[in-house]
């Protein structure tokens, strides 16, 4: 029903609006009741242990669809196993100027340049907190954290540890987030000097409102782009490993045009299929250099069964997914996980 009726309706409009009234519906109660109904299915098989968490299922909600975690509810009812809100700056902030997303519905991708437009930390931390009882017991928040277009690249530990504190009470796990094309300079933090400065401050910060000293600490992860050389992932892999966080998130959206076909593009983050085979490169490059000492969320042009199956086969933990959502709608999930439960039956 959503790819022959629903879905032609909704491309006929601009992609933000549809994105905003989308986000709307699944913020109130009525959405969320008619899901839950629909789109039940859990089987134990399906749960996996990744760091401190047990997920109830390895399919997540990517960064960037609940940018102030408004619709909490909503992705736990889809049947996700975990949603990642954010990226949450600590000001507010408007983003880039419109139009800044686009479908290109001939390759099952996007572009955004959206910019990192969010309410900021104060409103999406009492939405967090808001969403605690609506949402069920077992369902995994993960909160995104990124800087403020006018903070320095120098001060940018500080933005992070802002979030990371505000945040640190409802969150149940930290991504942070070096690698959004759409703020300037921010991929520069991928570079061993800010990176370690970022995460070693972060994990004094953890210890530190650890308060009960019963591991309370927070999972961290490392959200990276597909873009980088194989001297600049291992500079990437080796301070991840020296500040023992959980793992890394491979990946975000891609600059390059490369895997479509020659042509005038929109500038910013290309994500769906053209994404997939780069993010998966990387997933594998980490698998080979991390020796198991890092787990691997992986995020890149996920649509079906079959491509989870591929990221869990590379040797991925858990995985995300944002695009392939909108063009496949809400029923994916449960379709996915119903695939993956026959098949770890055999
Ligand atoms: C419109 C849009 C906005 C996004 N915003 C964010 C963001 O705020 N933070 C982030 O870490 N990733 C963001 N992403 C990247 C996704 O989380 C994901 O890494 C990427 O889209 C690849 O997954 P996909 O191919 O399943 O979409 C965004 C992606 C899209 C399409």
């Amino acid at each position: 029903m959503y790819k022959k009726i629903i879905k032609p309706l909704l491309f006929d409009y601009d992609p933000e609006k549809i994105h905003n009234f989308t986000i709307n519906r699944l913020s109130g109660s009525i959405f969320p009741a008619i899901l839950k109904l629909l789109m039940q299915f859990e089987d134990k098989k399906l749960e996996r242990k990744v760091g401190r968490l047990t997920f109830r299922n390895p399919i997540g909600l990517a960064a960037g669809m609940d940018k102030n975690a408004t619709a909490l509810a909503g992705w736990d009812a889809m049947g996700f196993g975990f949603a990642e809100a954010g990226t949450v700056t600590p000001l507010p902030q408007e983003g880039n100027p419109k139009p800044r997303m686009f479908r290109l519905p001939e390759y099952g991708a996007l572009i955004n340049r959206l910019g990192f437009n969010n309410g900021g930390a104060d409103e999406f931390e009492k939405n967090l907190e808001a969403s605690k009882e609506k949402i069920s017991r077992d369902f995994i928040v993960g909160v995104n954290i990124g800087k403020n277009k006018h903070t320095e690249l120098d001060d940018a530990y500080q933005d992070y540890k802002f979030s990371f504190e505000k945040c640190f009470e409802s969150a149940d796990y930290f991504t942070i987030n070096v690698s959004s094309p759409n703020t300037e300079g921010l991929r520069q933090l991928q570079q061993k000097k800010y990176l370690n400065e970022i995460l070693k401050s972060l994990q004094q910060l953890n210890k530190e409102l650890d308060t009960t000293f019963s591991d309370t600490a927070k999972d961290i992860y490392l959200k990276i782009a597909p873009d980088l050389t194989e001297a600049e992932l291992d500079d990437i892999i080796q301070v991840s490993i020296d500040n023992n966080i959980t793992g890394i998130i491979a990946t975000n959206t891609t600059i390059s045009r490369d895997t479509l076909p020659e042509g005038e593009y929109e500038s910013g983050g290309l994500s769906g299929k053209p994404l997939e085979p780069i993010s998966n490169s990387v997933i594998k490059y980490i698998m080979k250099k991390a020796e198991g000492k890092l787990a691997v969320i992986a995020c890149g042009g996920i649509s079906s069964y079959d491509d989870v199956r591929e990221k869990l086969d590379l040797g991925a933990s858990l995985v995300q997914l944002y695009t392939g959502l909108i063009y496949e709608g809400p029923g994916l999930i449960k379709k996915i996980k119903k695939e993956m439960s026959a098949a770890a039956a055999k």
